[in-house]
C-alpha cells in the first residue's frame, strides 16, 4: 500500500494515510514516517486498532520507550510503560472530581512537553484514542521550530545558551494542585534543559519549554519567569496552532523536542476519555543532566 502525506498546516502537522501501525513496520516505511517526523513535527493516522501490547511495540520501533510517573492511585493498564491518558480509575469507571489522579491530570491541559521534568526528555509521543467525547477533549499542537524562526534577532540572541529548569510540580502547581508527598517529590527532582536546542533530525532551532520550565539559571526568577511567559505566549499564537479533534481509531505522533501540546476541557464527570500513549526517551538529552542520569 502506498503512504500518502498530506500537510494539514501551513507550518507543520501531516495526516498519513497507506500504514497500519499494529503490524511490525518494514525498514522503508520507517524511514519514511521518520522523514516525514523531521519535516512535519506531528503526524496524523486515522483508523487504526492497536491492542496495548502493539502500541509499545510501536513506541519501541522509533526508540526506547520510559514508562510515564508512578501514581499513588494506581495504573489501569498492564504495561508500566502506557500512560494512561484517561479519566477512568482503576475500576475502569469515571473519576470522582477530588480524585487526586484526575486534579494531577487537568496539568494536562496546560501547554507542555512530554516528559521535560525528565532528565533524559520525551522525544516522541505515540497517543491512540479507544473512546472519545462527544465535544471537547481534543489536543493542541504548537510548532515551536517555527515560533523560533519568527523570534527577532535580538531575541534569539538573549536567549541563546540560557538553560531552564524544569520541574512537574511547577506545572501542577500553577493550578494549585500541590498534594504531594515528599516521597513523591524526591523522586522527581527538578531538571535543566537548554532553551533554545537543535533539533537532530532537521538540524534546525527550536524553542524548548513548556508550563514544567519555570525559570532561567542564572537569571532573578521574576525576570526569567517573565521572559518564559513571553516566549510562551509568542509560540502559541494562532499561527503557529494546530487543532486536532479526535476520532476512536485516531493515533497521533508527535516530536515533543520541537511542539508543545495541550489537551482541551470536556466534560469528564459525564463522558468517558481513553487514550493511551507511549513515548520515547530523546537520548540527545542525556547530556543536559549527567548526575541525575547516572543515579537513575
Ligand atoms: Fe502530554
Amino acid at each position: 500500500m502506498a503512504i500518502n502525506i498530506r500537510q494539514l498546516h501551513p507550518h507543520f502537522v501531516a495526516e498519513v494515510d497507506g500504514v497500519d501501525l499494529s503490524r511490525p513496520l518494514g525498514a522503508e516505511t520507517i524511514k519514511t514516517l521518520n522523514d516525514a517526523i523531521n519535516r512535519y513535527s506531528v503526524l496524523v493516522f486515522h483508523g487504526q486498532s492497536l491492542d496495548d501490547d502493539q502500541l509499545l511495540a510501536l513506541g519501541r520501533t522509533f526508540g526506547s520507550v520510559a514508562p510515564p510517573r508512578n501514581h499513588r492511585a494506581g495504573h489501569r493498564l498492564q504495561h508500566a510503560e502506557i500512560a494512561d491518558i484517561s479519566n477512568l480509575n482503576v475500576k475502569n469507571e469515571v473519576r470522582a472530581r477530588d480524585d487526586s489522579r484526575r486534579l494531577d491530570s487537568l496539568g494536562n491541559q496546560l501547554w507542555h512537553s512530554d516528559a521535560s521534568f525528565r532528565p533524559i526528555s520525551g522525544a516522541l509521543s505515540m497517543l491512540h484514542a479507544h473512546v472519545v467525547p462527544p465535544s471537547g477533549g481534543d489536543t493542541l499542537f504548537a510548532d515551536l521550530r517555527a515560533a523560533y524562526d519568527e523570534l527577532d534577532d535580538e531575541t534569539k540572541e538573549l536567549i541563546e545558551g540560557l538553560i531552564t529548569e524544569h520541574s512537574i510540580f511547577n506545572s501542577r502547581g500553577q493550578l494549585g494542585h500541590t498534594d504531594y508527598t515528599d516521597a513523591e517529590r524526591a523522586a522527581l527532582p527538578s531538571v535543566r534543559h537548554p532553551l533554545v536546542r537543535v533539533h537532530s533530525g532537521s538540524k534546525r532551532k527550536t524553542l524548548y519549554m513548556g508550563s514544567h520550565a519555570s525559570h532561567i539559571i542564572g537569571w532573578p526568577q521574576p525576570e526569567g519567569r517573565l521572559l518564559l511567559r513571553d516566549l510562551m505566549e509568542h509560540a502559541t499564537q494562532q499561527r503557529f496552532v494546530h487543532a486536532h479533534k479526535w476520532q476512536v481509531g485516531d493515533l497521533v505522533l508527535w516530536d515533543n523536542r520541537c511542539t508543545l501540546h495541550r489537551g482541551t476541557r470536556y466534560n469528564d464527570a459525564k463522558y468517558r476519555r481513553d487514550l493511551r500513549r507511549v513515548t520515547t526517551q530523546d537520548m540527545d538529552s542525556v547530556q543536559d543532566n549527567p548526575e541525575l542520569v547516572a543515579a537513575s
